[in-house]
């Protein structure tokens, strides 16, 4: 399973991507409001996320448009900024209709807010790049998300689109993840990716029989040393 990062964090970006393993960049309207930036710093926001984590790592840029012309337009638009900038589009019938526009310009497209098997088997057909199931939101309502997004693999991988065959096809990013125990079912049920915050991503790389071995590691070196 892949790692990207869900924040338009610079600094967040930053670390995650010297890591040396993060494999993308999810944003969304909330997540740049939360950084403070302001309308007109969009796209360079987007252009310098873009230019940290280097041009072979996608970088979902939001479309806020609410027609399928818009996205349509809005889409090339960002899509022109960087190599790596994926349009992301809220599922809806204007969406499907714009991603199977800018798919066929070979415009990768993020289709998010899925909620449902049907949304994400027909995002996929659109032509979508990337299908974005939120777990942790079906959670906050007392519904599984885990055994949603085990439906959305399952059907997912049930069927060939057709589309990026080059890129091995639709991927499932496992989205509003909050804890480890998400990101290890996501991987357990093969989905693709999981777009982790920054905080549930360091929790990712802690456990505390680590912390316990580092510390007699530590104190049985000192023993060590203390002789030279
Ligand atoms: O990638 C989608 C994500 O940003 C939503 O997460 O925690 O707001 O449900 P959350």
């Amino acid at each position: 399973m892949k790692f990207f990062i869900d924040t338009a964090d610079l600094d967040d970006i930053r670390e995650a991507a010297s890591w040396g393993c993060l494999s993308g960049v999810t944003t969304n309207p909330s997540l740049y409001a939360k950084t403070g930036g302001k309308l007109a710093d969009f796209e360079a926001h987007m252009v310098k996320i873009c230019e940290i984590v280097g041009p072979d790592v996608p970088v979902s840029a939001e479309s806020t448009a609410g027609t399928t012309e818009g996205m349509i337009e809005e889409g090339r638009h960002l899509a022109s900024l960087a190599p790596n900038i994926c349009v992301k589009l809220p599922i809806c019938a204007e969406s499907l209709a714009a991603t199977r526009v800018l798919a066929s310009e070979g415009i990768r497209v993020n289709m998010t807010l899925i909620f449902s098997v049907p949304q994400a088997l027909l995002a996929a057909r659109a032509g979508a790049r990337y299908v974005s199931p939120f777990v942790g939101r079906f959670d906050d309502i007392s519904e599984s998300g885990l055994d949603f997004l085990s439906e959305i693999v399952e059907a997912i991988n049930n069927y060939d689109f057709g589309w990026w065959a080059d890129e091995g096809g639709v991927e499932i990013i496992s989205a509003s993840i909050r804890s480890p125990f998400q990101v290890t079912q996501a991987a357990l049920m093969g989905a693709d990716i999981a777009t982790v915050p920054m905080a549930a991503l360091k929790k990712c790389l802690e456990h505390p029989l680590t912390k316990r071995g580092l510390e007699l590691f530590a104190a049985d070196w000192a023993k060590v040393t203390a002789g030279e």
